[in-house]
C-alpha cells in the first residue's frame, strides 16, 4: 500500500493537504485542486505506476493516506461504471487520461434519483464536492480505452472503506 510515488512525493501531496480547518474548508478544497493540477499535468508518470486493474471495472490504488485524507488512482477498465451515489465526505478528482462521464442526479426520495446533467471530463479537468451540496452522480467509462483518474477524499483510509454514504436506483423523470 501507498508505495506507488516516492516517499518524497508522497510527503509533500500530504503536506499541502494538511488544514486545520478540516477537508471541507476553503483553504483545504484549494490545496487538493492545486495538488490535482500538479498530478494530471504528469501523466506519463501517473501511466507508469504499476497501477491495479480491473478488468471491465474500476479499481482503486491508494497513492496517499494520512489522517484524514487520501489520495486514490482509479483505473477505469472500457464500460465500467460506479453505482449512483453520494459522499459522506469532499471528494476532489482529476482525470489523467481518457475521458470519464459524468452524470449527475437529484433525488426524489431515499432510494431513487433522476439525472439531470452528463458532462464528459476529458485530461486536465479537476472538480471538487462536498457532502453538503448537490454531490449524487456516477462515473462511467466507454471508452475507447482505459481512463485514469486521482481522487482526493477527505476520509481516512484506515476508518472508511469508502467516500460513498449511499447509494441510488435511477428512474426517468
Ligand atoms: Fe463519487
Amino acid at each position: 500500500m501507498q508505495g506507488f510515488l516516492s516517499a518524497e512525493r508522497r510527503g509533500a501531496v500530504l503536506r499541502s493537504l494538511r488544514s486545520n480547518e478540516g477537508t471541507q474548508s476553503r483553504d483545504y478544497l484549494a490545496a487538493a485542486r492545486e495538488v490535482l493540477r500538479e498530478l494530471v499535468a504528469m501523466p506519463d508518470v501517473i501511466q507508469r505506476l504499476p497501477l491495479k486493474r480491473t478488468p471491465g471495472g474500476y479499481a482503486r490504488n491508494l497513492l496517499a493516506g494520512d489522517g484524514g485524507v487520501s489520495v486514490w488512482a482509479m483505473v477505469w477498465g472500457e464500460g465500467s461504471a460506479t453505482s449512483i451515489h453520494d459522499h459522506h465526505c469532499s471528494c476532489c478528482f482529476g482525470v489523467v487520461s481518457g475521458t470519464v462521464t459524468e452524470t449527475w442526479y437529484r433525488a426524489i426520495d431515499d432510494s431513487r434519483a433522476i439525472a439531470t446533467e452528463e458532462q464528459h471530463r476529458t485530461p486536465g479537468y479537476v472538480a471538487c464536492m462536498l457532502p453538503s451540496g448537490p454531490n449524487i452522480h456516477r462515473m462511467r467509462n466507454f471508452g475507447p480505452g482505459e481512463a485514469i483518474s486521482i481522487h482526493i477524499y477527505g476520509f481516512d483510509h484506515e476508518i472508511h472503506s469508502s467516500s460513498i454514504e449511499k447509494e441510488y436506483v435511477a428512474v426517468s423523470g
